[in-house]
């Protein structure tokens, strides 16, 4: 395995994390000279933003051209085209999930294929902001030997930070992600969602105000760190602000309100490790929240 910045690569699933990806490789001087994915229209749409890349119909094809192989699918489509690929000696071949582990890619090992993992710790939307939002992401990265360095050196090539993974850490590693990501758009939006319901804001306008707030949270941890840079009524150990919020979002929603309170529950130890608050109003608090816990279950019809 020849891995330096004029290595043929490859990408298989064109979607909007193979675009990103293939786009801010060839942006650093990288080769990227073939894409194929499910419909040849999304791999036509991947070549025509990068010079000499030549799109296929057919995925083995793509990738026989290419000694490093990504394949940028959905996660459970990773396993079915690395088994429909003739992989040879020499080649390595890469997917880019946070959950999956190494075995997907078994197939091309056994044939003596060199295999690895490179998962951007980030959300992809559309291929511009994401470009935008490369630098200064974590790439979570699995490997062995060379190809472990080539990824590492790729990834601070597209201006990411690498971080080094064991399959066994995945699945928390990339439940970690998706708490920081997709739970936290999840309270997010119920929260606007309160806010039209409840306050009288559209929840779209209501974002405008709550999005500057997730800012200064982030900035705020970013500045201060744990237990430093949290805040809120916990810290101060008033009791009393937080029945009333348990009450509030009660009066909307038991799923609200268990919401508010496993999420209190689970920070009220660092707010704690700030010391501003006594140890006994830190046990009221923590009593006070998993009462409301567990006598108000959601309940399933
Ligand atoms: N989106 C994110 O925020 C994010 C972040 C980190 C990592 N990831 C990981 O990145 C990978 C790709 O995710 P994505 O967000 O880019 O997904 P996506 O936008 O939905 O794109 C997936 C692409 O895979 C193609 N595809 C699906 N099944 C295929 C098959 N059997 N053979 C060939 N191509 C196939 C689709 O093809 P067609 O367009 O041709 O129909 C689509 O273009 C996943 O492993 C995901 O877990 C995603």
């Amino acid at each position: 395995m020849d891995l330096s910045k004029s290595t043929k690569i490859a990408f298989i699933g064109c979607g909007a994390v193979g675009k990103t990806l293939a786009v801010a490789l060839s942006r650093s001087g990288y080769s990227v000279i073939a894409a194929s994915s499910r419909t040849y229209k999304s791999a036509e749409d991947l070549a025509v933003r990068i010079k000499n890349c030549t799109p296929y119909e057919s995925i083995p094809k793509a990738a026989d051209q290419a000694d490093l192989i990504f394949i940028t699918t959905f996660d459970n489509a990773i396993e079915h085209v690395v088994n429909s690929i003739e992989w040879t000696t020499g080649q390595a071949v890469v997917h880019c999930s946070g959950a999956s582990s190494l075995d997907v890619l078994r197939a091309a090992e056994m044939k003596g294929a060199f295999t690895g993992s490179f998962h951007p710790l980030q959300a992809f939307a559309g291929v511009e902001d994401a470009l935008e939002s490369l630098p200064g992401s974590t790439f979570g990265i699995e490997g062995q030997g060379k190809l472990k360095e080539y990824l590492t050196q790729l990834a601070l090539d597209i201006g990411g930070k690498p971080i080094f993974l064991e399959s066994s850490d995945k699945p928390l590693y990339h439940a970690s992600a998706v708490t920081l990501g997709g739970v936290l758009m999840g309270q997010i939006a119920v929260i606007a969602q309160i806010w039209e319901d409840r306050l009288g804001v559209e929840k779209n306008e209501a974002l405008k105000t709550l999005i500057p707030m997730v800012r200064g949270v982030s900035d705020a941890l970013e500045a201060n760190g744990i237990p430093e840079g949290i805040a809120g009524p916990y810290v101060r150990g008033d009791v009393e602000t937080v029945q009333k919020h348990l009450e509030a979002m009660k009066a909307v929603g038991i799923i609200e309100m268990q919401m508010y309170a496993t999420t209190a529950l689970a920070g009220i130890k660092f707010a704690a490790q700030r010391g501003v608050c006594k140890d006994a109003d830190v046990k009221v608090m923590t009593k006070l929240l998993n009462t409301y816990i567990s006598e108000n279950p959601i309940e399933y019809n």
